[in-house]
Protein backbone atom coordinates (compact mmCIF):
# COMPACT_ATOMS: atom_id res chain seq x y z
CA UNK A 1 0.00 0.00 0.00
CA UNK A 2 1.04 3.86 -0.53
CA UNK A 3 2.35 5.57 2.19
CA UNK A 4 -0.02 8.53 0.60
CA UNK A 5 -2.82 7.77 -2.12
CA UNK A 6 -4.92 10.72 -3.51
CA UNK A 7 -7.69 9.86 -5.54
CA UNK A 8 -9.52 12.48 -8.00
CA UNK A 9 -8.89 15.23 -5.81
CA UNK A 10 -10.52 18.70 -6.58
CA UNK A 11 -11.25 22.47 -5.04
CA UNK A 12 -12.23 25.19 -6.84
CA UNK A 13 -12.63 28.92 -5.84
CA UNK A 14 -16.11 30.09 -7.20
CA UNK A 15 -15.17 29.67 -10.85
CA UNK A 16 -10.90 28.87 -10.21
CA UNK A 17 -10.56 25.52 -10.48
CA UNK A 18 -7.59 25.32 -9.03
CA UNK A 19 -7.30 21.22 -8.77
CA UNK A 20 -9.40 19.10 -10.76
CA UNK A 21 -9.78 15.54 -10.62
CA UNK A 22 -6.14 15.12 -9.47
CA UNK A 23 -5.09 11.09 -8.69
CA UNK A 24 -1.95 10.05 -7.77
CA UNK A 25 0.15 8.00 -4.89
CA UNK A 26 3.72 8.05 -2.99
CA UNK A 27 5.40 5.38 -1.51
CA UNK A 28 7.36 5.12 1.56
CA UNK A 29 10.92 6.11 0.96
CA UNK A 30 10.71 7.92 -2.12
CA UNK A 31 11.23 11.49 -2.86
CA UNK A 32 8.60 12.42 -5.02
CA UNK A 33 8.33 16.30 -6.97
CA UNK A 34 5.62 18.40 -8.02
CA UNK A 35 5.96 20.27 -10.97
CA UNK A 36 4.30 22.46 -13.54
CA UNK A 37 3.95 26.25 -14.55
CA UNK A 38 2.75 29.53 -11.99
CA UNK A 39 -0.64 28.92 -11.16
CA UNK A 40 -1.01 25.11 -11.92
CA UNK A 41 -2.29 24.34 -8.69
CA UNK A 42 1.28 23.42 -6.94
CA UNK A 43 0.81 25.16 -3.58
CA UNK A 44 -2.92 24.33 -3.64
CA UNK A 45 -2.69 20.57 -3.88
CA UNK A 46 -0.15 20.89 -0.60
CA UNK A 47 -2.56 23.27 0.86
CA UNK A 48 -5.46 20.39 0.34
CA UNK A 49 -3.02 17.31 1.48
CA UNK A 50 -1.90 19.41 4.56
CA UNK A 51 -5.34 20.23 5.62
CA UNK A 52 -5.30 23.91 5.09
CA UNK A 53 -8.11 23.76 2.43
CA UNK A 54 -10.88 21.23 2.23
CA UNK A 55 -11.69 19.44 -0.95
CA UNK A 56 -14.45 20.12 -2.91
CA UNK A 57 -14.15 16.55 -3.75
CA UNK A 58 -11.95 13.59 -4.11
CA UNK A 59 -10.26 11.00 -1.24
CA UNK A 60 -6.59 11.59 0.52
CA UNK A 61 -5.30 8.66 2.25
CA UNK A 62 -2.50 8.07 4.48
CA UNK A 63 -1.19 4.76 5.08
CA UNK A 64 -4.88 3.78 4.73
CA UNK A 65 -6.73 6.25 6.98
CA UNK A 66 -8.86 8.88 5.08
CA UNK A 67 -7.26 12.20 6.28
CA UNK A 68 -9.44 14.27 3.91
CA UNK A 69 -10.58 17.65 6.08
CA UNK A 70 -8.61 16.94 8.64
CA UNK A 71 -6.78 20.07 10.51
CA UNK A 72 -3.32 20.63 9.89
CA UNK A 73 -3.34 19.92 13.37
CA UNK A 74 -4.33 16.69 13.21
CA UNK A 75 -2.58 15.76 10.61
CA UNK A 76 0.78 16.77 12.23
CA UNK A 77 0.25 14.15 14.92
CA UNK A 78 -0.10 11.33 12.02
CA UNK A 79 2.98 12.23 10.77
CA UNK A 80 2.49 14.99 8.07
CA UNK A 81 4.38 18.15 8.06
CA UNK A 82 5.29 20.50 5.41
CA UNK A 83 7.37 24.29 4.69
CA UNK A 84 5.88 27.23 2.77
CA UNK A 85 6.69 28.78 -0.49
CA UNK A 86 6.54 32.08 1.58
CA UNK A 87 8.63 32.30 4.94
CA UNK A 88 6.25 31.35 8.51
CA UNK A 89 9.67 32.21 10.62
CA UNK A 90 8.46 33.75 14.03
CA UNK A 91 11.16 36.53 13.52
CA UNK A 92 10.71 38.31 16.76
CA UNK A 93 12.29 34.71 18.32
CA UNK A 94 15.48 32.41 17.92
CA UNK A 95 16.58 30.40 15.67
CA UNK A 96 16.07 27.52 17.64
CA UNK A 97 12.60 28.49 19.72
CA UNK A 98 11.08 28.62 15.81
CA UNK A 99 12.00 24.81 15.50
CA UNK A 100 11.17 24.17 18.98
CA UNK A 101 7.36 25.03 18.01
CA UNK A 102 7.43 22.19 15.52
CA UNK A 103 8.31 20.08 17.86
CA UNK A 104 5.87 21.07 20.74
CA UNK A 105 2.87 20.37 18.11
CA UNK A 106 3.37 17.25 18.55
CA UNK A 107 3.09 17.71 22.38
CA UNK A 108 0.36 17.30 24.60
CA UNK A 109 -1.19 20.63 24.80
CA UNK A 110 -3.69 20.32 27.08
CA UNK A 111 -3.04 22.62 30.05
CA UNK A 112 -4.58 21.69 32.92
CA UNK A 113 -2.46 18.41 33.07
CA UNK A 114 1.14 20.93 31.95
CA UNK A 115 -0.06 22.75 34.97
CA UNK A 116 -0.44 19.71 37.45
CA UNK A 117 3.04 18.02 35.46
CA UNK A 118 5.74 21.12 35.60
CA UNK A 119 8.96 19.08 36.58
CA UNK A 120 8.21 16.76 33.86
CA UNK A 121 7.59 19.72 31.50
CA UNK A 122 10.61 22.03 32.48
CA UNK A 123 12.61 18.74 31.90
CA UNK A 124 11.08 18.36 28.56
CA UNK A 125 11.94 21.84 27.52
CA UNK A 126 15.26 20.78 28.15
CA UNK A 127 14.99 17.90 26.30
CA UNK A 128 13.37 19.95 23.62
CA UNK A 129 15.59 22.54 23.19
CA UNK A 130 18.50 19.63 22.84
CA UNK A 131 16.59 17.42 20.24
CA UNK A 132 16.35 21.27 18.56
CA UNK A 133 20.04 22.49 18.06
CA UNK A 134 20.45 18.58 17.25
CA UNK A 135 17.94 18.93 14.27
CA UNK A 136 19.80 22.55 13.53
CA UNK A 137 23.35 20.98 12.92
CA UNK A 138 21.70 18.21 10.64
CA UNK A 139 19.87 21.07 8.26
CA UNK A 140 23.70 22.88 8.31
CA UNK A 141 22.44 25.84 11.14
CA UNK A 142 25.09 25.02 13.67
CA UNK A 143 26.33 28.51 13.44
CA UNK A 144 23.02 29.99 13.94
CA UNK A 145 21.44 28.21 17.19
CA UNK A 146 21.66 31.17 19.38
CA UNK A 147 20.52 33.91 17.17
CA UNK A 148 17.59 36.09 16.28
CA UNK A 149 15.85 34.58 13.07
CA UNK A 150 15.35 38.13 12.41
CA UNK A 151 19.29 38.39 11.67
CA UNK A 152 19.92 35.13 9.42
CA UNK A 153 20.24 35.47 5.95
CA UNK A 154 17.86 34.26 3.76
CA UNK A 155 19.03 30.74 2.64
CA UNK A 156 19.29 30.01 5.93
CA UNK A 157 15.52 30.64 7.11
CA UNK A 158 14.94 28.26 4.14
CA UNK A 159 16.77 25.55 6.45
CA UNK A 160 15.34 26.58 9.18
CA UNK A 161 11.93 25.83 7.93
CA UNK A 162 12.89 22.64 7.07
CA UNK A 163 13.87 21.68 10.84
CA UNK A 164 11.17 23.08 12.23
CA UNK A 165 9.20 20.40 10.27
CA UNK A 166 11.61 17.83 11.06
CA UNK A 167 11.06 18.90 14.80
CA UNK A 168 7.29 17.45 14.24
CA UNK A 169 9.11 13.93 13.60
CA UNK A 170 6.98 13.06 10.32
CA UNK A 171 6.76 10.67 8.36
CA UNK A 172 5.58 12.50 5.07
CA UNK A 173 7.39 16.36 4.62
CA UNK A 174 5.79 17.97 2.07
CA UNK A 175 8.62 21.36 1.16
CA UNK A 176 6.96 23.79 -1.53
CA UNK A 177 10.19 25.10 -3.36
CA UNK A 178 12.92 24.89 -0.54
CA UNK A 179 15.29 26.12 -3.03
CA UNK A 180 13.18 29.44 -4.41
CA UNK A 181 15.21 32.38 -4.08
CA UNK A 182 18.34 30.65 -3.47
CA UNK A 183 21.62 30.82 -5.63
CA UNK A 184 23.02 28.13 -7.16
CA UNK A 185 25.65 27.10 -4.83
CA UNK A 186 22.81 26.95 -2.32
CA UNK A 187 20.97 25.43 -4.65
CA UNK A 188 23.39 22.73 -4.69
CA UNK A 189 23.29 22.68 -1.02
CA UNK A 190 19.31 22.23 -0.45
CA UNK A 191 19.58 19.68 -2.82
CA UNK A 192 21.96 17.15 -0.99
CA UNK A 193 20.15 18.91 2.23
CA UNK A 194 16.40 16.89 1.00
CA UNK A 195 18.78 13.86 0.12
CA UNK A 196 20.07 13.70 3.32
CA UNK A 197 16.06 14.20 4.43
CA UNK A 198 15.05 11.10 2.31
CA UNK A 199 17.93 8.57 3.43
CA UNK A 200 17.18 9.50 7.01
CA UNK A 201 13.41 7.54 6.60
CA UNK A 202 10.94 10.99 5.95
CA UNK A 203 8.92 10.14 2.59
CA UNK A 204 9.61 13.51 0.96
CA UNK A 205 6.90 15.42 -1.80
CA UNK A 206 8.47 18.47 -3.04
CA UNK A 207 7.45 21.73 -5.64
CA UNK A 208 10.40 23.40 -7.19
CA UNK A 209 11.25 25.27 -10.32
CA UNK A 210 14.48 24.06 -10.72
CA UNK A 211 14.22 20.92 -13.03
CA UNK A 212 17.98 19.93 -12.78
CA UNK A 213 17.22 19.69 -8.63
CA UNK A 214 13.90 18.09 -9.94
CA UNK A 215 15.48 15.44 -11.87
CA UNK A 216 18.71 14.76 -10.02
CA UNK A 217 16.35 14.30 -6.91
CA UNK A 218 13.14 12.85 -7.71
CA UNK A 219 11.82 9.17 -8.03
CA UNK A 220 8.91 10.09 -9.92
CA UNK A 221 7.22 13.45 -11.08
CA UNK A 222 3.44 14.68 -11.03
CA UNK A 223 3.17 17.21 -13.64
CA UNK A 224 0.47 19.67 -12.77
CA UNK A 225 -0.82 22.12 -15.70
CA UNK A 226 -4.25 24.52 -14.98
CA UNK A 227 -4.81 22.41 -12.03
CA UNK A 228 -5.12 18.70 -13.76
CA UNK A 229 -2.30 16.16 -14.01
CA UNK A 230 -0.80 16.20 -17.45
CA UNK A 231 1.83 13.30 -16.58
CA UNK A 232 3.13 10.62 -14.27
CA UNK A 233 6.12 8.87 -13.66
CA UNK A 234 10.12 8.54 -13.52
CA UNK A 235 12.06 11.61 -14.73
CA UNK A 236 13.00 10.08 -17.89
CA UNK A 237 8.84 9.42 -18.81
CA UNK A 238 7.97 12.54 -17.43
CA UNK A 239 11.08 14.55 -19.76
CA UNK A 240 9.36 12.68 -23.42
CA UNK A 241 5.83 13.21 -22.32
CA UNK A 242 4.67 15.39 -25.30
CA UNK A 243 2.25 17.37 -23.52
CA UNK A 244 4.82 17.90 -20.78
CA UNK A 245 6.99 18.99 -23.73
CA UNK A 246 4.14 21.73 -25.40
CA UNK A 247 3.69 23.23 -21.57
CA UNK A 248 7.00 23.79 -21.07
CA UNK A 249 7.78 24.99 -24.36
CA UNK A 250 4.92 27.06 -24.64
CA UNK A 251 4.50 31.00 -23.48
CA UNK A 252 3.51 30.29 -20.15
CA UNK A 253 6.57 29.51 -19.03
N1 LIG B 1 -7.56 30.80 -1.57
C1 LIG B 1 -7.71 30.97 -2.89
N2 LIG B 1 -8.74 31.67 -3.40
C2 LIG B 1 -8.90 31.84 -4.73
N3 LIG B 1 -8.05 31.33 -5.65
C3 LIG B 1 -6.99 30.64 -5.19
C4 LIG B 1 -6.75 30.41 -3.81
N4 LIG B 1 -5.62 29.67 -3.67
C5 LIG B 1 -5.18 29.46 -4.92
N5 LIG B 1 -5.99 30.02 -5.83
C6 LIG B 1 -5.82 29.99 -7.31
O1 LIG B 1 -5.53 28.67 -7.67
C7 LIG B 1 -4.61 28.64 -8.76
C8 LIG B 1 -3.40 27.79 -8.40
O2 LIG B 1 -2.58 28.51 -7.47
P1 LIG B 1 -1.34 27.85 -6.76
O3 LIG B 1 -0.83 28.85 -5.79
O4 LIG B 1 -1.69 26.52 -6.24
O5 LIG B 1 -0.31 27.68 -7.97
P2 LIG B 1 1.19 27.16 -7.95
O6 LIG B 1 1.27 26.04 -8.93
O7 LIG B 1 1.65 26.90 -6.57
O8 LIG B 1 1.96 28.42 -8.58
P3 LIG B 1 3.44 29.01 -8.25
O9 LIG B 1 4.39 28.20 -9.08
O10 LIG B 1 3.34 30.43 -8.75
O11 LIG B 1 3.67 28.92 -6.80
C9 LIG B 1 -4.30 30.08 -9.09
O12 LIG B 1 -5.13 30.48 -10.16
C10 LIG B 1 -4.64 30.80 -7.81
O13 LIG B 1 -4.99 32.13 -8.06
MG1 LIG C 1 3.10 27.68 -5.37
Amino acid sequence: MALLEVKDLSIYFGGVKAVQNVSFSVDAGIVYAVIGPNGAGKTTLFNLITGIYTPTAGTIHLDGESIGGKTPDALARRGVARTFQNLQICMNMDALENVMVGAHLRLDRNLLKAALRWPTLKRRDAELRDEAAELMRFVGLQDYINTRADSMPYGALKRLEIARALAMKPRLIFLDEPAAGLNPKETIEVDALVRKVADSGVTVVLVEHDMKMVMNLSDRILVLDYGRKLAEGTGAEVRRNPDVIAAYLGART
